[in-house]
């Protein structure tokens, strides 16, 4: 059997017969179906793209309906337990696993660039002490393109080398400083003889000591969960760099974007809005009530549901391991009861069942990260450091497919037809 599909196209009676290639038909291969030569061709319509591939893509690859995440080929739960953010980071980029040599090379790398410049904290030190931490993260990786106008050579290899180190190396520093803004606390120099995680809470919560020491659980929880952040296919964010970065804008700006996709509640933003619901919810008791409003449409349940998953969320499982552990160094968490009955109960309901609702990476999360002294505002942040490495991969990976241009879908207009301008005093 040929691997061909063939379309009849019931206006003009024609049959066409196209390409079917590791299963998907190319959406260019419709436009020579027209129902005559002024026809513009067949298009496809997707809105928010929820059955078009938009590239290929060696990196990232989910099998929602039977929860496996895989980075480079491995399974998260293996990098979960035996890898580390900067070896995941390294694979994620590099497409294999760092020799023990060229993983020292990198962390040396990664840690020489963690500094940032003293123009960026006056920068930062311009917002309003209630800023959103989110909101000047994104601003302060957007000003780096000033920074860095040697960023705009994205064709060269060399450059893209260095805005990989600066990107990675800088987000934890940016991060941390919006969150001592947040605090009104001075800014905390990073400490390279740290490991990335335990550098990053040294300038988080450093205050009078002499030398930070991270809780080394804690160290290894934050390290785990951004393993889990590190990339996660064609998701909004990602969709966000790969379009601005197809215009050759620089990775600085295109990374703006993509965390700007990030912020919203539907994505990343997502996690701040399950503390927040949970606070909200308040006991276990009203757990019921919610579910209802939820079934009546009121409101979503927060950090359930996903595109892709249809069961649970590899990375959900995960992260409710690492709660245990967390809570043992930090005392429980009270929310966790409200959070473990909402999921009883929702992975019973009919509602949720028939629609495949599990909860997703972000419904765990933000109890880890408040455990751990975060507000909920500091929870996209605590999402973009990691994703900062998919998205850089992920750009690069764009930029290098000889198969992408500028990014530039087609609509199906259903606006006014071509009319007369109407002058002013003849308007009705
Ligand atoms: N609570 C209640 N109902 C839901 C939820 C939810 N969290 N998510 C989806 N549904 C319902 C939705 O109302 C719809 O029902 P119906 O068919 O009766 O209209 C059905 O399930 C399908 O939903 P959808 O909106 O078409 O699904 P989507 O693929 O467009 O949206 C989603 C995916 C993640 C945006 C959505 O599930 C959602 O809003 N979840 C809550 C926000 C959240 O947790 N986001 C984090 C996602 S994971 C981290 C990340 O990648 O950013």
């Amino acid at each position: 059997m040929p691997d061909t599909l063939t379309i009849t196209d019931n206006r003009t009676g024609k049959q066409y017969e196209v390409p079917i290639d590791r299963g998907a038909v190319r959406a260019m291969d419709l436009r020579q179906i027209k129902t005559d030569a002024d026809d513009f061709g067949l298009k496809t319509y997707d809105p928010a793209l929820v059955n078009t591939a938009s590239c290929v893509s060696r990196i990232t690859n989910i099998d929602g309906d039977r929860g496996i995440l895989l980075y480079r080929g491995y399974p998260i739960e293996q990098l979960a337990e035996h890898s580390d953010f900067l070896e995941t980071a390294y694979l994620l980029l590099a497409g294999e696993l760092p020799t023990a040599a060229q993983l020292t090379k990198w962390k040396t790398n990664v840690a020489t660039h963690t500094m940032l410049h003293e123009n960026m904290k006056k920068f930062m030190d311009g917002f309003r002490y209630d800023a959103h931490p989110m909101g000047i993260f994104l601003s302060t990786v957007g000003a780096l393109s000033t920074f860095y106008p040697d960023a705009k050579d994205i064709f060269s290899e060399d450059s893209r080398r260095t805005q990989t180190l600066r990107l990675i190396a800088k987000v934890p520093s940016i991060a941390a400083y919006a969150y001592r803004h947040s605090q009104g606390r001075p800014y905390v120099q990073p400490d390279n003889e740290l490991s990335f995680t335990g550098n990053f809470l040294n300038m988080l919560f450093k205050m009078a000591e002499l030398k930070y020491q991270p809780n080394p659980v804690l160290e290894r929880a934050l390290d785990v969960l951004f393993i889990l952040h590190a990339d996660h296919e064609q998701n909004c964010s990602t969709s966000a760099m790969r379009t601005i970065g197809s215009a050759h804008s620089d990775p600085y700006s295109a990374l703006t974007g993509a965390a700007a996709a990030l912020y919203g509640p539907l994505h990343g933003g997502a996690n701040e809005a399950v503390l927040r619901m949970l606070s909200e919810i308040g006991s276990v008791e009203n757990v019921p009530k919610v579910i209802e409003s939820v079934k009546s449409g009121e409101r979503r349940l927060m950090g359930f549901g996903h595109r892709v998953y249809k069961s649970y969320d590899p990375r959900a499982k995960i992260i409710k391991r690492i709660a245990d552990l967390v809570f043992a160094v930090t005392g429980h968490n009270p929310r966790l009861e409200i959070a473990l009955e909402l999921e009883r109960i929702a992975l019973q309901d009919d509602y949720f069942v028939e629609r495949r609702l599990y909860p997703n990476v972000d419904f765990y999360s933000g109890l880890i990260y408040e455990a751990m002294g975060f507000q909920p505002d500091m929870f996209p942040v605590l999402f973009a450091i990691p994703r900062t490495v998919g998205w850089i991969a992920q750009w690069e990976e764009m930029l290098l497919d000889d198969e992408q241009r500028i990014t530039r879908p087609r609509q199906i207009y259903t606006g006014a037809a071509q009319r007369d301008y109407v002058p002013r005093e003849k308007r009705r």
